[in-house]
Formats: structure tokens, sequence, C-alpha cells
């Protein structure tokens, strides 16, 4: 195994499930220490990591996205613990589908809330310190919806749409400092996220995906940390899609 992040110090938002908690893990094999944030984080003794070694190397820590005072306090001690953030993934996110007509505000604002607010906390609270240190890495989650639209999702696909928007402003107001923001836009990923799904929805997905499988959350981890690397330090703004040809 590569050491590509060795003594770098990463954060996920959403690190303790799903595709965040692969990404995690992802990173702490090449070398990183994680600091997984998250809104649920796993009991004492939940087993997070099979492989104790990279256990070690993954910390949950409870924050919220949604609150700039918090999260700031959290990378504050982060940096006085570790000296530095090399990496921040904005992966927290959630789901509240509805058709328009029946879509309530709640359902509305707790969605944008997390997906879009959360990815300005985070950022905008790591911009200090990623710009004094001359050197960032910012990925942020995406969706295919995004791009795309889906029926019973557009509050979902809104934030999705507007985290390209923020993604290309703020790789634009950061590029002179080094600090490079990408955006991994998955499609349809097996996770605790979509289990939810009917499945008769899982099936028209299934059917439209030119793979003809869905993504395991590994491979948007590895893209991830594609994007967390070197090989990609000629790249800003830009919105990679990982969806097995689902859109093209
Ligand atoms: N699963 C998919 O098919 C899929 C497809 C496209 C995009 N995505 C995106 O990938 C990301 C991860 O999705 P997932 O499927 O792993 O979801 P998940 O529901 O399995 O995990 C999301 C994690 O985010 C955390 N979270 C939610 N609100 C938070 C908050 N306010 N503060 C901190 N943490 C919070 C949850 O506690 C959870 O651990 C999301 O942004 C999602 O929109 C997922």
């Amino acid at each position: 195994m590569s050491q590509k992040f060795l003594n770098q110090i990463a954060v996920v938002t959403g690190g303790c499930r799903g595709i965040g908690k692969s990404i995690a893990i992802k990173f702490a094999k090449e070398g990183a220490f994680v600091f997984a944030l998250d809104y649920q984080i796993p009991d004492e003794n939940e087993v997070f990591c099979e492989n104790a070694e990279i256990a070690e190397k993954i910390r949950c820590v409870q924050a919220d996205v949604t609150k700039f005072e918090s999260i700031e306090a959290r990378f504050n001690e982060i940096v006085k613990e570790k000296g530095r953030i090399d990496i921040l993934v904005n992966n927290a996110g959630i789901t509240r589908d509805n058709l328009l007509i029946r879509m309530s505000e709640t359902e509305w604002d707790s969605v944008l809330n997390t997906n879009l607010k959360g990815a300005f906390v985070c950022t905008k609270a790591i911009a200090r310190i990623m710009m004094g240190q001359r050197y960032g890495r910012i990925i942020n989650i995406g969706s295919v919806v995004g791009s795309m639209g889906n029926a019973g999702q557009s509050n979902y696909s809104a934030s999705k749409a507007g985290l390209i928007g923020f993604t290309k402003s703020t790789a634009r107001e950061l590029a002179s400092r080094n600090i490079l923001i990408n955006l991994v836009a998955p499609g349809y990923v097996r996770t605790p996220m979509t289990d939810q799904l009917s499945d008769e929805q899982k099936k028209i997905f299934l059917n439209n995906i030119p793979l003809k499988r869905i993504a395991e959350p590994e491979d948007i981890a590895n893209v991830v940390a594609f994007l967390a690397s070197e090989d990609s330090s000629y790249m800003t703004g830009q919105v990679l899609h990982v969806n097995g040809g689902l859109y093209l």
C-alpha cells in the first residue's frame, strides 16, 4: 500500500458512516491521521474498522456541520494538537425526498442547511488555516442528481447543484494560496442512505447504469483520494462524475 498521505491531517465530515467512513479509511490506509466529524458517532464498543492499526489513525468527533462556531472550535482544536489540516472532505449530507407539491419548508430547509450551508461553514472555517499553510485540498461531495435532476429530490438536487457553483467560486478565490477545491459527484452508491430506496427505485437506477452495478463506497473514496493527492496538483474547480455511466 502506498503512503500518499504520510503525516498529513485530514478532516472528513459525515465520516463515521457510508461513503465518508470509506474515505476516512482510505486516507488512514495511505498514512494520514483522520478526524471523522459526524453528527452521530459510533458507540465506544463498536468496531469502527477491523484493522486496529488503521482504526488508531481515525478519530470520530461529534460535530454538526451547520454550526459555524462549533466547527471553527473543532478545527482550532485539531490544529492545536496536530499543527495543521491538509485535507477537508465536505461529505456530510442528508435527503428528505418528496414531490415538490408535497415538500414542506422544513424538508427544503434541512437539506439545504446540511448539504450546502454545511460545506460553506466548513470551508469558511478551514480557509484561514489553509491560507496560513499555503496548502490545502478540499473535496466536496456532490451527486449526479445535481447535474441531471431527479423527481422527488428538488431540495437535494438544488443543494448538490449549488455545491458545483460553490466549488468553482471558492476554487477561484483560493487558488493563489495553493488551495485546490474540486467536487466528486457520485451516482448510486451502496450505503445506509440508499438502503432506504424501494426495490422498484433500485431496479430503475440499475437499468440505467451502463456498468450494470451500483458503486461501492470505495469506488468514490478512490477518486476522492486522487483529488487529495499530488497526482491531481494541476486540477481545481472541477467536477468529477463517478457514476458507472449513469450520466454522460
Ligand atoms: N449513497 C449514495 O448513493 C450517494 C449518491 C450521491 C451522493 N451521495 C452523497 O455522499 C455523501 C455521503 O452519503 P452516504 O450515502 O454515505 O450517506 P449516509 O447517510 O450513509 O452518511 C452521511 C453521514 O453524514 C452525517 N451527517 C448528517 N448530517 C450531519 C451534520 N449536520 N453534521 C455532521 N454530520 C452529519 C450522518 O450522521 C452520516 O454519518 C452525502 O453528501 C450524499 O449526498 C451519496
